[in-house]
């Protein structure tokens, strides 16, 4: 209070001539306060659902998003580290992918943001909270790559379609249709490109 009064009257001295006042342009750094909400609580929004199917469809949604979210770091970790003579097609298609997931990421937090919870964003809750198989962190050959890819996407594909089947048995439509139209049926996808890959067909002569 001290400084604006002072900050007004260095601004409006009566002979109408104008202060430099270093205080105004000074950036407020280092600044700390309470949360303004606690992990894990929903405000209520106008939004016709009540505060238990929130709870509910955040709940799910957060546990697609830590499992979206590392999947999304698989797919970078495995376009960075791929190699051999299908290098060039699967460094553009991990990264294709990755792109696709990282879509449906920002789509599940903000739905989680809808719906008045609050999203997982920082990569130590992420870890603690995923249910994908944590890899080593050095090089792997394709077809385990690509192994470790669809065992993540099946894990999703079974969450999303059990939390699709409560969001409308409770009457969470967006929610429902968030995960059907979106985490399905890119992860069912994107499945179906890793999968082929997988099968072992002859390249010049036939068997
Ligand atoms: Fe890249």
């Amino acid at each position: 209070m001290k400084t604006k009064h002072k900050a007004r009257t260095a601004r409006t001295k009566p002979n109408g001539s104008f202060h430099y006042n270093p205080a105004l342009a000074r950036p407020r750094t280092g600044q700390r306060a309470a949360e303004i909400q606690a992990f894990g609580t929903i405000v209520k929004l106008p939004n016709g659902l009540s505060e238990t199917v929130c709870r509910a469809s955040v709940e799910r949604l957060n546990q697609l998003l830590a499992d979206t979210l590392t999947l999304r770091d698989l797919y970078k970790k495995h376009h960075w580290q791929v190699a051999g003579a299908t290098f060039y097609q699967l460094h553009l298609l991990f990264d294709k992918h990755q792109d696709a997931q990282a879509d449906l990421i920002d789509q599940i937090a903000e739905r989680i943001q809808i719906l008045g919870g609050l999203s997982y964003a920082m990569a130590a809750d992420i870890a603690e909270n995923t249910n994908i198989p944590r890899p080593p962190k050095g090089r792997e050959e394709v077809p385990v790559q690509i192994s470790r890819l669809l065992t993540a996407h099946e894990i999703i594909l079974q969450q999303a379609r059990a939390a699709a089947r409560n969001a409308a048995s409770l009457g969470d439509d967006g929610t429902n249709d968030l995960l059907v139209s979106g985490v399905i049926r890119t992860n069912e996808l994107q499945v179906w490109f890793l999968a082929e890959h997988l099968v072992d067909t002859p390249q010049v002569i036939a068997q």
